[in-house]
């Protein structure tokens, strides 16, 4: 019986940009989704943008847009991305929809019914400037444990304390730089701590997705087991779902100016995303998939691929709230690891916290890095480490040099000795690699999302191929007289050879299978069905390139293009919503100079930067690099004076070292062009103290 399954993705946030570190997921869940399509089940793929709340509110203030404009943007920016990395969601759709209204209002409903909702007052911190309550994040202050200044409201980053925003010491509101006042209001509970909540999550932990198959990784569940506790304890407490106006969201029935809070309708969003999807396909039975009767009875499976950091939403109260409104619960949790690059945290100084699109405007393959994250990842929660000399030449060496490089040998003799038409098939050889391969384990290594190792054993595979070729020669049997059965016999072969692998990595290469799938002119390859060669007299198409090696100065140019701090003009930070005040103190730590730009060039390698000399007075000029090259052609520059950091701690580049930091002026929101040097008036000169 084919499987019936609705599949998800976290849905990001639409307030920023998609990057690498989201692919992870989002990679992991399309290649699932893809090989559970080639094995013949039913997939529904949805996601879509998360909408609400404040921080999405405060960004859209900050560009001088509506909230519903800033969405409406981003949606198609986080589309195109997801699109061009080929992942294929059968909809995308947004949190702010009337389809999320109708279930968040549902089941609203029924959790009241179920005397589920309890209202009671809070006092929280309250912005009396911005006329706001403050969420944790917008508030900062010294960590009340190590003392460290400027932690955010709920825990410390130089101590890894978390506390309550109450606690911080000198607190205040990062939108407005205003002390916050504690201020009562009423807030709406969904009551988690109704023993029944734990109980049911405790089976629901201990389940199964299907005979043999956890419902949630064991790392998952120990988490979980650390929160509910033992049989019998109550830890879980009541979880607040309103926030109050300002706020962007939907209001809560019957209670004015009190809203959703975001994280009660983001995972909504899952069965909005479908509902809005069987609206507009039709034929699909949406409430087989939602209600848990219907679900129960017709077997359908709901799979959520997340990131760790939201286990807590979709492993506590995601469940708990369908459980208690006779909507069906999660069948399975995915949950994939943080991405590191080069052993590191990303870093937006060293260029590492890579969006999606810069990699599409490197001209960089989007299935390269599918290949490589395929190649990392094997269903645990462990970070997933994006190591880039070694993504460089692992792909090189097994796309270009192994899988590709089968048929670049053979195509061509196909083509010009043989009209494009194959010939016999040596069935001893694919004989050998049939017995070489473990469909089944393969299978189950995609089933569990271990990747690495279905990759590990279809290059096994690509080896064989290759030998096999090597073996054979089919250059050299192209210049001998009499051979043309044998050179025709051991290209059609390879060629098959090469299919059966296209068809083995379709899920994690999509689009150069289909490349493939077009050259050897056969339907969509999948993993049904008998094995059959390519037959004898079919007609294969001109043979062109299929993908092509990555070199070390894109992965260069990528890192330039993101690295963001480095270069005097950079985008400011978008998580810190306005400028907060600084001490007089603060300030003149800063060394300001007066500098002279005695030499200015280019650098080789670097898209953005210019090496100037910089004369402040001192024995010998400054070295620093600036990301000014798209403004200024260095010969414009020389001989004029401009300001300095020269404090700032010297840095070391690919380049060579910089001394400094020259400023320069840009609009953060991006509406006017251009970058702009400072320059101070006449009559200064190298050395002078700006203050
Ligand atoms: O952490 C995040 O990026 C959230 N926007 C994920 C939401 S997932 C689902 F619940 F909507
Ligand atoms: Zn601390």
């Amino acid at each position: 019986m084919p499987r019936k399954i609705l599949v998800t993705n976290a849905l990001p946030y639409a307030n920023g940009d998609i990057h690498l570190g989201h692919l992870v997921g989002y990679l992991q869940a399309d290649i699932w989704v893809r090989f559970q399509r080639m094995r013949g089940n039913t997939v529904h793929y949805v996601c879509a943008d998360d909408t609400h709340g404040t921080p999405v509110m405060l960004r859209a203030e900050k560009e001088g847009l509506t909230p519903e404009a800033l969405i409406a943007r981003v949606h198609g920016e986080h589309l195109r991305d997801f699109t061009d990395f080929g992942i294929a969601f059968d909809n995308y759709h947004s949190t702010h929809s009337e389809e999320t209204r109708r279930y968040a209002e549902d089941i609203y409903a029924r959790l009241q019914a179920a005397g589920l909702i309890d209202v009671r007052a809070i006092e929280q911190f309250y912005d009396p400037v911005k006329e706001m309550f403050l969420p944790d994040r917008f508030i900062k202050g010294e960590c009340p444990k190590c003392g460290a200044a400027d932690q955010y409201g709920d825990n410390c980053e130089v101590c890894g304390a978390a506390y309550a925003p109450i606690e911080l010491k000198n607190p205040r509101s990062a939108v407005s730089g205003a002390t916050p006042v504690l201020r009562a209001s009423e807030h709406y509970f969904f009551r988690l701590s109704d023993p029944r909540a734990a109980t049911f999550l405790r089976a629901w932990t201990r389940g199964e997705s299907r005979p043999g198959v956890r419902r949630l990784p064991p790392e998952a569940a120990n988490k979980m087991r650390e929160w509910l506790g033992e049989e019998g304890d109550n830890k879980l407490s009541d979880w607040d779902i309103s926030r109050d106006a300002p706020y962007f969201g939907f209001e809560i029935p019957d209670a004015p100016g009190k809203y959703f809070y975001v994280w009660l309708d983001a995972p909504i969003g899952y069965f909005a995303s479908f509902r809005n999807l069987a609206d507009k396909r039709g034929g699909i039975a949406v409430e087989d998939y939602t209600d848990a009767g219907k679900a129960a009875a017709t077997g359908t499976e709901m799979v959520h691929f997340i990131g760790k950091d939201i286990l807590y939403f979709h492993a506590l109260f995601w469940p708990a709230m369908l459980e208690a409104t006779g909507y069906r619960t999660p069948s399975q949790l995915c949950v994939n690891g943080f991405l590191t690059v080069n052993g590191a945290k990303m870093s937006k100084s060293r260029g590492t916290f890579i969006t999606a699109r810069s990699w599409l405007d490197q001209k960089l393959d989007p299935e390269a890095l599918r290949y490589y994250f395929a190649g990392k990842s094997n269903g645990s929660m462990e970070d997933v480490d994006l190591n880039l000399d070694d993504m460089i030449a692992r792909v090189n060496a097994d796309l270009v040099g192994k899988f590709v490089n089968i048929a670049s040998r053979c195509a061509g003799f196909i083509e010009k000795r043989f009209g494009g038409l194959l010939g016999d098939i040596d069935i001893s050889a694919t004989d050998a690699f049939a017995a070489a391969w473990a469909a089944d384990d393969v299978a189950a290594a995609f089933e569990a999302r271990d990747y690495s190792r279905a990759l590990r054993d279809i290059m096994r595979l690509a080896d064989i191929a290759n030998q096999y070729v090597n073996d054979r020669k089919p250059w050299e049997l192209a210049r001998q007289q009499g051979k043309d059965t044998e050179l025709h016999t051991v290209c059609s072969t390879a060629l098959t050879l090469f299919r059966d692998l296209a068809c083995y990595l379709k899920p994690v290469l999509p689009r150069l299978t289909m490349q493939v799938e077009a050259f050897l002119d056969v339907p969509p390859l999948d993993w049904r069905g008998e094995w059959q060669p390519l037959p004898a007299g079919h007609r294969i198409q001109t043979y062109r390139h299929l993908t092509t090696r990555i070199e070390r100065t894109q992965i260069d140019a990528l890192l330039e293009a993101n690295r963001a701090s480095l270069a005097p003009i950079s985008a400011p930070a978008t998580t810190t919503p306005a400028t907060t005040t600084i001490s007089i103190d603060d300030f003149t730590k800063v060394d300001l100079r007066v500098a002279r730009i005695v030499e200015a060039a280019h650098v080789e390698g670097a898209e953005k930067l210019l090496r100037l000399m910089l004369d402040i007075g001192e024995a010998k000029p400054r070295q620093v690099f600036a990301g000014i090259k798209s403004a200024y052609a260095p010969e414009t520059l020389v001989g004029r004076l401009t300001v300095m950091v020269a404090n700032l701690a010297p840095r070391k580049m690919k380049f060579g070292l910089s001394e400094g930091m020259v400023l320069a002026a840009s609009d953060p929101e991006g509406k006017h062009s251009g970058i702009h040097l400072l320059s101070p008036d006449n009559g200064a000169t190298p050395g002078m103290k700006i203050k």
